[in-house]
């Protein structure tokens, strides 16, 4: 890289209106979290009680830190790095890092589901994993090893693990508006109409209703147990893509003068009613399941993550009449939702790197994400897949997810003090104006609920070995993960920025914009 500092960095890309970047956070925020986590999560924890938990997590914690995300990276017109270090200093910039190798982390096993969910697009049509769909998954598809560090490639992956980078790299090359945005202008309403026929497909199942009860009945008891408050919290950061990057990295590409608490409203309020939806299909398709084989739903296995959609699932349709078609809309809408979300996760770790190092978006797209594509297709492509994934998931949402919103709250609002500030900022430019309640959400509620949630999940963790897998290999690939993900933000924090960063005026000036009567 040339030493010669250029003046300044170029134009930052701007999405062409409100429409584009509503529908580009919706397309972000409704993924695999909403689709084959939710419903497993809610049923887990205390089925119809969940919500209650569920939605004081999204009021308290989801909705006010999605407005701080927006702020920090409106305002600050920057990746999640730059943008905090333009409100933080290295403190800050360093909490950036970390949101980015969150993004690391998810992005490489993000795209092996995705991956997955394409090949069981195209076996739909002739229901390929016949009578055994776990048998199939297991040993014919993924070709899963007792060992979980064997390397040995399963092409029936690999291919569509290349071919789903192939795509993602594409789209985030052609960037912000030829790229991101169109693929989610296009996307996201073929998600819904897929999704929504789906639902009411469902619906008119017979058993339909035992599932819904199953689902909706509620155990209250379960509002007592910690576990189940972290599950809530954690879940909504993951599916609202806030706290890592996400959300901060959009909004920086919206234009200066935006309103942004009420798109933001919107998005939040589409993914959770997305996430109720996706609910209702998998559990009233579950209770159809549960009444073909004359049992309760609660008898049923396999009732979340990979298990629910890549073996439970599979057996339904192939029970169903019409099963190939169920099938298509299922793993069609999982594979949209899937690719719509990791482009912004992909998006998270580009936008850091053209920012600090001068990369153009093209040149960051194809070698950062190239470098990443290989490492997830080694890790993936291969049997080693199910285990790492599994623990790649927990760690990096229970832990890293969580820590980044506890830190980005403690250094941005008790360090820096900017609360008040970025309160002006988001109501200088929006309808919605917010003020002493987002405060006491963002500034105490949400580090006090939160850094309590993490202790208590560290200490299960190390109490309980997650999952039943090996101490040792939850060290290594679990708090491995951590680590690296730390070692990772120390060290890019620690490199040089190709334009000064700190060579920044943030506009409109609080006092100027509501003189000018805000936005639109
Ligand atoms: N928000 C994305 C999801 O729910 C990451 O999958």
């Amino acid at each position: 890289m040339s030493t010669a500092k250029p003046a300044a960095p170029p134009a930052r890309a701007e999405w062409t209106g409100q429409v584009g970047f509503i529908l580009s956070a919706v397309g972000s925020a409704v993924g695999l979290g909403n689709i084959w986590r939710f419903p497993g999560v809610a049923y887990e924890n205390g089925g119809g009680a969940f919500l209650i938990p569920y939605i004081v997590a999204l009021l308290t914690a989801g909705i006010p830190i999605l407005f701080l995300d927006y702020a920090i990276g409106h305002r600050y017109r920057g990746s999640a790095p730059l943008a905090l270090r333009r409100i933080a200093g290295k403190l800050g910039e360093g909490i950036g890092w970390f949101q980015v190798m969150i993004c690391v982390f998810i992005a490489i096993y993000y795209t092996a589901v995705l991956a997955w969910a394409s090949s069981y697009f195209v076996y739909s049509f002739d229901i390929r994993w016949g009578d055994d769909a776990t048998g199939f998954f297991v040993n014919e598809y993924l070709q899963l090893a007792d060992a979980p560090f064997t390397l040995h490639f399963v092409p029936s992956v690999l291919i569509p693990l290349v071919i789903m980078w192939i795509v993602t790299l594409i789209v985030l090359g052609a960037g912000v508006v030829k790229g991101v945005q169109r693929m989610n202008v296009i996307g996201i309403p073929l998600l819904v109409v897929g999704f929504l026929a789906l639902v009411i497909r469902a619906l008119f199942l017979p058993g339909a209703v035992d599932g819904l009860n199953a689902l909706f009945t509620p155990d209250f008891s379960a509002l007592l147990i910690p576990g189940v408050w972290v599950a809530a919290y954690s879940q909504i950061f993951f599916s609202l893509s806030v706290a890592f990057g996400i959300m901060l990295t959009y909004s920086s590409y919206r234009r200066r003068k935006s309103n942004l608490t009420t798109p933001g409203l919107v998005v939040a309020f589409s993914n959770s009613s997305f996430e109720i939806l996706a609910g209702v299909g998998v559990f009233a398709t579950l209770g159809f399941f549960a009444h073909q084989q004359g049992i309760g739903v609660g008898d049923l296995e396999g009732l979340t993550g990979v298990g629910l959609a890549f073996m439970t699932f599979p057996a339904i349709v192939s029970e169903m009449p019409g099963g190939p078609i169920f099938g298509m809309l299922f793993f069609g809408s999982l594979a949209i939702a899937g690719l719509t979300s990791m482009i912004s996760i992909m998006e998270v770790i580009l936008a850091a790197i053209m920012d600090k190092f001068g990369l153009t978006r093209l040149q960051a797209t194809y070698r950062i994400g190239g470098v990443l594509a290989v490492i997830s297709i080694v890790l993936f492509g291969t049997t080693s897949g199910l285990t790492a994934l599994d623990t790649i998931d927990n760690w990096a949402n229970n832990i890293g997810i969580v820590s980044s919103a506890v830190a980005m709250t403690i250094t941005v609002l008790w360090i820096r003090g900017s609360g008040r500030m970025l309160a002006g900022h988001l109501s200088a430019l929006s309808t919605f104006k917010v003020g002493r309640t987002w405060l006491f959400f963002v500034s105490i509620l949400g580090p006090v609920v939160l850094g309590y949630m993490l202790v208590a999940t560290i200490i299960g963790l190390i109490a309980e070995p997650y999952g039943g897998y090996s101490a040792g290999y939850l060290l290594i690939v679990g708090w491995g993960s951590v680590v690296l993900m730390i070692g990772g933000s120390l060290i890019l924090t620690s490199r040089r920025w190709r334009y000064n960063p700190d060579n920044f005026e943030p506009w409109p000036q609080v006092n100027a914009a509501s003189r000018q009567g805000g936005a639109k």
